[in-house]
């Protein structure tokens, strides 16, 4: 069991993460509350671009982004990886494949997150780098939608892997597609020169101490 340090009075702890960053934080954050019993944490969800709002407000003692808004003036620290794959449905027919080409998928839909979510940013991204066409995509503003869907059948999504590993439906796989996943990482992000709360500081300091600890014992 953790050792409660009750002694400590840290205060609130807001925090604000963009929507595939839900599957990381809260495991860190009950940690934390057993640990720090007097903190009152208030955890914001939402896609990348109502996180930028808050933080252009100044709203929170903390940010994650997986593509910090380098046009804003903020301070970035990687936090850990967070890549982009291709789901489908447990039969697929490409199921057992290696390096299918996206064009092979060509014509399947496409199930994609709404404008101003940092993941469609991050594929859109992607697919003009690589110079490769990309289908016209049918919107769905959820991950959790997205899961669903992709399970009834409606097409093929790229999501994050912790949304597919976390809280998946059973019957979602990752398909090896060639120059997939997408690598992306989760970056802590606070506006420039804003000293950091005492209890934001202690956050960060006990979840990067975990996640360097899975990465000792070798865990994904
Ligand atoms: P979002 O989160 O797609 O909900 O904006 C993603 C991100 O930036 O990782």
């Amino acid at each position: 069991r953790l050792a409660k340090r009750a002694g400590l009075s840290l205060g609130h702890l807001r925090i604000s993460v963009v929507t595939t960053a839900k599957y990381l934080i809260p495991h860190w954050l009950g940690e934390f509350c057993e640990q720090y019993p007097n903190i009152e944490p208030e955890f914001q969800i939402g896609n990348r671009a109502e996180i930028i709002q808050r933080l252009k407000q100044n709203l929170d003692d903390l940010y994650v982004f997986s593509n910090p808004p380098r046009e804003l003036e903020i301070e970035a620290e990687f936090l850990t990886h967070n890549p982009l794959v291709v789901i489908a449905k447990q039969d697929h027919v490409l199921k057992d494949k290696h390096n299918i080409k996206w064009h092979e998928l060509y014509y399947e839909r496409l199930l994609m997150r709404e404008n101003g979510s940092g993941t469609r940013f991050a594929i859109e991204a992607f697919f003009k780098n690589k110079n490769v066409k990309m289908q016209n995509p049918i919107t769905i503003a959820s991950n959790e939608a997205i899961k669903e869907s992709v399970m009834a059948g409606l097409g093929i999504a790229i999501v994050s892997r912790h949304a597919l590993n976390h809280m998946a439906p059973g019957n979602l796989i990752e398909l090896a597609v060639e120059d997939f996943p997408i690598p992306n990482s989760w970056y802590w992000v606070l506006p420039k020169g804003k000293n950091s709360s005492s209890a934001a500081k202690a956050f960060q300091a006990h979840v990067n101490q975990g996640l360097s600890e899975q990465v000792n014992l070798g865990a994904p």
